[in-house]
């Protein structure tokens, strides 16, 4: 199954958020000159600029190519000059993977400025442009129609998706399923402070979840969407907000079997350096997925699962949700089985965080594999003393019933 060989056909769409992020070398603003970046009637003399793309689309786009798995790439940019920015970095990339970009008059290309100077926080600008005015028409069907996957991100970051109970997200969903293409969501985090944290995310994701085959958000946006109250006490009562160390297992558990009953047939909860945690529908169920459903349903079925993180040196976890997700996807697509998909998407994550960008640490398909087979330390998932039960073998963690 590792030489399997995609040749040029379109297998995924990965659709959705999409931006130029616009970094500014500020590696040499350190001390006094570091003070004054920002100060009104300062110039801070600063390095050359890095322009990549970024965003669910791209990020996810880019390192399913890397993988090995032809996906084209579909998300709304303005016609005009950082639209055809977009454009050539994602051709350059992934030559020929542009095909599912619009570019509209109407609408102005997002863009993200980062400013990251050394030892402190990043600030980020974000304008969220044509983002924000995507539809469920903007959707180029008939690229989607060749693919046996779509995979779409961040409807909290794109107003239109979010707006009413989620109409267009759902109608958009309701017509890639009717395709007979497999369908996979992720979210990010709606700002509290912002309209978009005031949407009603839980009738959203019971609208939308019936059309979603395989529902992959962070624990962080699974409890804000579904478990608020919960979401609020856990995050005040959490030691430097680090929501992760305060999660008990069972609510991961409890928000898993939440989502399959809401209508996704997978559930991935990503977990940040406690890993990633997958629950299954069963065989039948796993069936009617679409062009994408599992070679085997038996290796997927009714299955509770928990991956720990692989241990690598930290550079930056920029896009390392995309690219989680892009590796899980893939293993899924070659025809390995859940465990050994999980395990993979783990992998793919954890070469991600190695370099501080989204797509630089990620590896091909095959060094990716041979590089769990070396026997690749794990981190622990804080899952001592619980139900949960380490498997060597597949190297996750199973629930004991
Ligand atoms: N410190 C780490 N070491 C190794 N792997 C990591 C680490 N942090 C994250 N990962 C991997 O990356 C995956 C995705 O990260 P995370 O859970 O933060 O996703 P996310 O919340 O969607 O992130 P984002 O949207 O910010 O990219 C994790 O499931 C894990 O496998
Ligand atoms: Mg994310």
């Amino acid at each position: 199954m590792d030489t399997v060989n995609f040749a040029d056909d379109t297998l995924v769409v990965a659709a959705g958020h999409i931006c130029l992020d616009v970094i500014p070398d500020l590696t040499e603003l350190t001390g006094e000159r570091l003070a004054r970046l920002l100060q009104p009637g300062r110039l801070s003399v600063v390095g050359p600029v890095q322009l990549s793309t970024g965003g669910a689309a791209s990020n996810t786009g880019l390192v399913f190519n890397r993988l090995g798995i032809p996906a084209q790439i579909m998300g709304k940019v303005g016609d005009d000059l950082f639209g055809a920015v977009v454009h050539r970095i994602i051709e350059k990339q992934a030559p020929g993977r542009s095909s599912g970009m619009i570019s509209d008059p109407q609408a102005h290309t997002s863009y993200t400025v980062i400013i990251n100077p050394p030892g402190v926080d990043r600030i980020f600008l974000h304008f969220p442009g044509a983002n924000d005015t995507f539809r469920a028409e903007d959707v180029q069907y008939d690229v989607v129609q060749r693919a046996r996957l779509f995979h779409f991100g961040y409807p909290p970051l794109m107003e239109q998706m979010y707006q009413g109970e989620g109409e267009e997200l759902v109608e958009m969903m309701r017509r890639v399923k009717a395709l007979g293409v497999t369908t996979s969501l992720d979210m990010a985090f709606p700002d509290p402070q912002m309209p978009v944290g005031q949407a009603p995310w839980r009738v959203i994701l019971e609208q939308v979840l019936p059309w979603v085959d395989i529902f992959l958000p962070s624990l962080e946006e699974t409890l804000f969407m579904l478990r608020k109250e919960t979401y609020r006490e856990l995050a005040e009562g959490a030691p430097g907000g680090d929501l992760l160390a305060v999660t008990p297992p069972e609510l991961v558990s409890e928000l898993g079997g939440e989502l399959l009953s809401l209508g996704a047939k997978m559930a991935g909860i990503k977990l940040g350096y406690r890993g990633m945690y997958l629950r299954t529908a069963a065989g039948e169920v796993l069936a009617g997925m679409g062009r994408a459903a599992p070679a085997r349903v038996g290796e997927w079925e009714s299955r509770e699962l928990w991956a720990p993180c692989f241990k690598v040196q930290v550079a930056g976890a920029t896009g390392s949700g995309d690219a989680t997700i892009a590796g899980f996807l893939s293993g899924l697509l070659r025809g390995l089985g859940g465990e050994q998909a999980l395990r993979a998407a783990a992998a793919v994550g954890a070469c991600n965080v190695e370099a501080p960008d989204a797509l630089s640490g990620i590896q091909p398909w095959q060094a990716t594999l041979e590089r769990i087979a070396a026997g690749w330390e794990q981190i622990s998932a804080g899952l001592e003393n619980s139900s949960w039960i380490y498997h060597p073998a597949s190297m996750v963690y199973q629930k004991r019933d």
